[in-house]
């Protein structure tokens, strides 16, 4: 089977999905292309925090009913070490910017439900994808449904199959330059069917490593534990987890998170990646294709939907006027916010995590770190404008 489409879309996860949305509005044809099960997107537990930018993004391309409901505003977040919260008040020193909980697989699920109003194509567990002809004007995407072979013909391939995907891998090595760094360390992530005890986000550093106390519903704490990156999850029963998020996260004041059920226990790595440029011929990555961020910073899923609105923008004109002007500042300009958000989550997670090669200096030099942070109302300023995010800008 062959066919023909403007703009193949290689995944479905926020950031092709917001893609395919912007470029319906735009009146322009996308094919989706997805070799995970619906329901297994739709259910991977991720990322949870939105930048005002990703929110007003929601809100413009209309899929953001059920956010506005159900999202849960935070105006601030609390950094907690030497048995003390200390409150930044974000909204306040952004005059007005903030973030919204509301998880990744929310958003996912609003977005498949957007893609599948419109009635444009959106295919789940396709085998063997692989893209072709990138330097030619008709590139192309192969793929093979319950074993067929099919071929979709495209103007441009938008690679946004995350980081283990096909698209940047199909770029010759020669034209690619890689950055990257490897924490000593990951996460271990749960979900539990706790009230959160704090309204807002807790980011602790202790001796025993970092902790973080998050939520997904008045009724769900998502909660996390620096550990080691390849750590055995069936090592943790959930009495330990509860006593060492006790242990990492609870204050003087006798603040400590609920417990309750435990619902979903996994382990994440920690890895800065940029990959330059960002294009390869009709080719565009965006998203986790392109670069990953350590979690620290919550900048992962807000960088991929600042990519494809720029991306979307520059195909816009594209097809308006001809013009490739933008797209030929895609790379440039995405990257130039990508590197600004390694910087952020690069910094955070240096400054609250503990890694074996630390000696008694880097310890205290961290606690100076975090109390002339909380100290004063420049530094704080400054986390403060990187965490909430700048506007999105095509
Ligand atoms: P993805 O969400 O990875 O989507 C890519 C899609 O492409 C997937 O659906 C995938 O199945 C599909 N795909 C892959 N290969 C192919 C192929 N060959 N053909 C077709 N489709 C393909 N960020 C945070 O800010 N906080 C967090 O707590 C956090 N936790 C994370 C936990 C994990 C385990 C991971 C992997 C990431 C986490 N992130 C977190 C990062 C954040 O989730 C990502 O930045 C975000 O998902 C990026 O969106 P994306 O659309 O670019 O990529
Ligand atoms: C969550 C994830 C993050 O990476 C982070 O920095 C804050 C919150 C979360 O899953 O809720």
């Amino acid at each position: 089977m062959t066919s023909r489409t403007q703009v193949g879309i290689v995944g479905a996860g926020p950031a092709g999905l917001m893609l395919g949305q912007l470029l319906h509005l735009q009146g322009i044809d996308s094919v989706i292309l997805e070799n995970r099960s619906r329901q297994y997107v739709v259910e991977r537990v991720r990322a949870g925090v939105l930048e005002q930018g990703t929110v007003d993004l929601m809100r413009e391309v209309g899929v953001a009913e059920r956010l506005a409901r159900e999202g849960l505003r935070h105006d601030g977040i609390y950094l907690a070490f030497g048995g003390a919260r200390h409150r930044i008040d974000m909204a306040e020193l952004t005059g007005g910017r903030a973030i919204t909980i509301y998880g990744q697989n929310e958003v996912v699920h609003d977005l498949i439900e957007a893609r599948l109003t419109t009635g444009r194509p959106l295919h789940f567990e396709l085998e063997d994808v692989s893209v072709h002809g990138l330097e030619s004007q008709a590139p192309s995407i192969r793929f093979r449904t319950n074993g067929a072979a099919n071929e979709l013909t495209c103007d441009i391939i938008a690679g946004c199959d995350g980081f283990h995907g096909i698209c940047r891998p199909s770029i010759p090595a020669s034209q690619l330059r890689l950055y990257e760094r490897v924490y000593p360390f990951g996460w271990l992530g749960i979900l539990a069917e706790a009230a959160p005890s704090s309204h807002e986000l807790v980011y602790s550093l202790h001796e025993h490593g970092f902790a973080l106390f998050s939520m997904r519903s008045p009724q769900v704490t998502r909660l996390y534990l620096q550990c080691a990156p390849d750590e055995d999850v069936s090592q943790w029963s959930d009495d330990r987890i509860w006593a060492e998020l006790g242990a990492r996260l609870a204050t003087d004041d006798g603040w400590r998170p609920n417990e309750g059920t435990i619902l979903q226990k996994g382990v994440t790595g920690m890895r800065s990646f940029v990959a330059e440029p960002m294009r390869f011929g009709r080719l565009f990555l965006a998203g986790d294709a392109a670069h990953i961020v350590p979690p620290t910073g919550a900048k992962g899923l807000n960088l991929a939907m600042a990519d494809v609105y720029r991306l979307a923008g520059a195909l816009a004109e594209l097809y308006k006027s001809g013009n490739e002007k933008r797209l030929d500042c895609y790379s440039e300009r995405a990257l130039a916010r990508t590197w600004r958000a390694q910087r952020f989550s690069w910094w955070m997670t240096s400054m609250l995590h503990r890694s074996d090669s630390d000696n008694p200096f880097d310890h205290r030099r961290q606690l100076a770190e975090l109390e002339y942070l909380v100290s004063s109302r420049a530094a704080m300023t400054s986390l403060a404008e990187s965490y909430t995010g700048a506007p999105f800008d095509a």
